[in-house]
């Protein structure tokens, strides 16, 4: 018996690529274990969106060669966005790193771990796949109980938004069938699932390149309609790509859950330009009014970077008044971080290391502030949960979430995972809920 053992950085496309990771080593006979002091085989799926993520990689790296130096025989692979960025160069940074797989290749992963096993030879492979291979890029996932899944709808990225890096370590934008699509959420339900997440780097553009592809909002209509899924959700949204046509799902579909991640990055024109967005503060404003139209109480989440290069403390005055606008029940905020390979790393006048920390602190400041009245909201209100499972609480608990994504922790039978329950909710902390079950009719 083999061992092997996986960590995984980054977003949740990365989450996605290691269920396939750890489908294909158990294939050739491998076992998942929880420490690298156990394996035979150690991964790591890497995330390069900023310059600390890419750092940690080293970092890891380095805790193994104490393990290697012991025991020779154990490989050693990394793969993911960095693994893409750095390819071969990587094999001579890390003398004692075995395997690079890109963020096209996991599917080569058994063949390149056995050329390993049998030669003990080191390979890399970074190549992107073409239209005609793209199915290699959404494979099958074994099955996994659980009440929620992630879907991956499309892979890649095409906006090329000046600070980032990932179009260049995902590929082009390439959309799956949405046959495929809709036969594994209608067998992911069959299993017991009650939850999908449609995943893409940029799943609104789902389509776009495909002209007998459906839209994305004629996608949502049809996984909308399959029987026995109780709710649907879709990340990452890109503003420009909102259509009035998907804006008016939120209106007409019943298990679209009321919340949206639209990543506005900033509040300035100016800057917004810089940063190739292709809209402007006004164009997002009157999305999200289009928004609340057809869904008065749906919630918003976003993405924000500060300190990009050039912005002055004006610009970041209309960060703050947009947020200020919008009432985000929560935000993602990010340190600009200069990336290889990207237009905005050549751009010249960056803000001051102190500056930016000094505007991140006070964004951070005001979006808890907004974050905590919005949930405080909630407090008494009777919320229908989707019960995802025991609460990590312990105690008995159970867990699961609002439409608006919030986690309500609360006690109950076992029996109401993968249901659907009306709770009291009762107090509200930082990250989560408690909540009180409601007498059931039964
Ligand atoms: N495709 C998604 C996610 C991209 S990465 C989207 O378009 O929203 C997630 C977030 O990381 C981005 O929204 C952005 O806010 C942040 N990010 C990306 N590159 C960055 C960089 N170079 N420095 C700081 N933050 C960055
Ligand atoms: Fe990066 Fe922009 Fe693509 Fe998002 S839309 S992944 S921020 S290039
Ligand atoms: Fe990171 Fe790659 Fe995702 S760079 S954010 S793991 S696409």
């Amino acid at each position: 018996m083999k061992n092997f053992y996986l960590e995984t950085f980054g977003c949740q496309m990365n989450v996605v690529d290691s269920e396939q990771i750890v489908d294909l080593l158990q294939g050739i006979g491998y076992v998942q274990v929880g420490s690298a002091e156990e394996a035979d085989l150690v991964l790591l799926n890497t995330c390069s969106v900023r310059d600390k993520a890419e750092r940690k990689v080293y970092g890891h790296l380095g805790r193994f060669k104490p393990v290697k130096d012991q025991r020779p025989e154990l490989i050693i692979g990394v793969g993911g966005c960095v693994a893409q960025q750095e390819g071969e160069r990587m094999l001579e940074k890390v003398p004692y790193l075995d395997l690079v797989f890109g963020t096209h290749n996991i599917h080569k992963l058994p063949q390149m771990v056995e050329q390993v096993e049998a030669k003990r030879q080191r390979s890399s492979a970074t190549e992107f796949l073409d239209r005609d291979t793209r199915l290699h890029l959404f494979p099958e996932r074994t099955r996994k109980e659980s009440v929620t899944r992630f879907v991956t709808v499309m892979q890649g990225c095409d906006n090329f938004c000046s600070y980032c890096i990932v179009p260049h370590v995902r590929g082009r934008e390439i959309s799956r069938p949405s046959s495929d699509i809709l036969a594994e959420i209608t067998a992911l339900v069959a299993q017991g699932v009650k939850e999908v997440t449609l995943l893409g780097q940029n799943v609104n553009s789902y389509g776009i390149n495909d002209p007998d592809e459906v839209s994305f909002a004629e996608l949502l209509r049809r996984v909308d309609a399959i029987v026995g899924l109780e709710r649907l959700r879709f990340a990452t949204s890109h503003p420009k790509d909102l259509t009035p046509e998907l804006i008016a799902c939120f209106g007409e579909l019943s298990k679209l859950c009321r919340h949206i991640h639209l990543p506005v990055q900033c509040g300035s024109d100016r800057i917004l330009q810089l940063m190739n967005r292709g809209y402007t503060a006004a164009d997002y404003l009157a999305k999200v009014e289009q928004l609340r139209a057809v869904c008065p109480d749906i919630r918003l989440t976003t993405d924000i970077i500060v300190g990009f290069p050039r912005e002055t403390e004006a610009d970041f005055q209309q960060t703050l008044d947009l947020v200020k606008a919008v009432g985000y029940v929560d935000a993602f905020t990010f340190l600009y971080s200069p990336r290889i390979e990207t237009a905005a790393a050549k751009m010249p006048d960056m803000v001051s290391g102190a500056e930016k920390q000094d505007r991140f602190d006070r964004l951070v400041a005001l979006q808890q502030q907004t974050s905590e009245e919005i949930w405080q909201t909630d407090v008494g209100t009777i919320q229908d949960i989707l019960v995802e499972g025991e609460s990590k609480q312990g105690q008995g608990q159970l867990f699961g979430r609002t439409t608006w994504n919030r986690i309500v922790n609360f006690s109950g039978p076992a029996d109401l995972v993968g249901s659907v329950v009306p709770l009291k909710i009762t107090r509200s902390f930082r990250n989560s809920h408690l909540g009180e079950l409601l007498n059931r009719q039964d």
